[in-house]
């Protein structure tokens, strides 16, 4: 799949975001080296502290799934039009939580993925180690061997 697949992807998963508080529709779809895609959207809470992202809601099902490792790309998108747009023309950037999220699947296996921040006019590409600098995942634990 190639990324602007991946983020034809992101925009499909974002038509099912649940997300009735913020108006806030995000997307996210994680790319794998066996070719799997998984993605993910954004489901909201009446106690909206519990929300879920949608970058954190791909992880879960990808973790669920049995993988582990493997993340080569993750494409995320945020609302292009309406109400939650809100001016907005710069691409979205995954919060700190999923920052941290999306490191602990790639750090399983060791790869460092692209992530597409995608904007109504423009696709900005960055590594997630440069999103997430220093982190502290698996390895700082004493790597996957040790976590079983
Ligand atoms: N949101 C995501 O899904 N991913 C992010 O990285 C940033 C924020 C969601 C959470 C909430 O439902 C809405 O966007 C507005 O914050």
């Amino acid at each position: 799949m190639t990324n602007q697949e991946l983020i034809d992807a992101a925009r499909a998963a974002a038509k099912l975001s649940y997300a009735p508080y913020s108006n806030f529709a995000v997307g996210a779809a994680l790319r794998f080296a066996d070719g799997s895609v998984v993605t993910g959207a954004n489901v909201e809470n009446a106690s909206y502290g519990l929300t879920l992202c949608a970058e954190t809601v791909a992880v879960a099902k990808a973790m669920a799934g049995g993988m582990r490792g493997g993340l080569e790309a993750i494409a995320v998108t945020g609302p292009e039009i309406g109400p939650g747009m809100q001016g907005r023309a710069d691409p979205i950037t995954p919060c700190g939580r999923c920052r941290q999220t999306l490191n602990e699947l790639a750090q399983l296996g060791g790869t460092d993925p692209d992530v597409l921040c995608v904007g109504p006019e423009n696709v900005r590409q960055v590594k997630l180690s440069k999103l997430l600098p220093d982190a502290f995942g698996p390895a700082s634990l004493g790597g996957p061997a040790s976590l079983g």
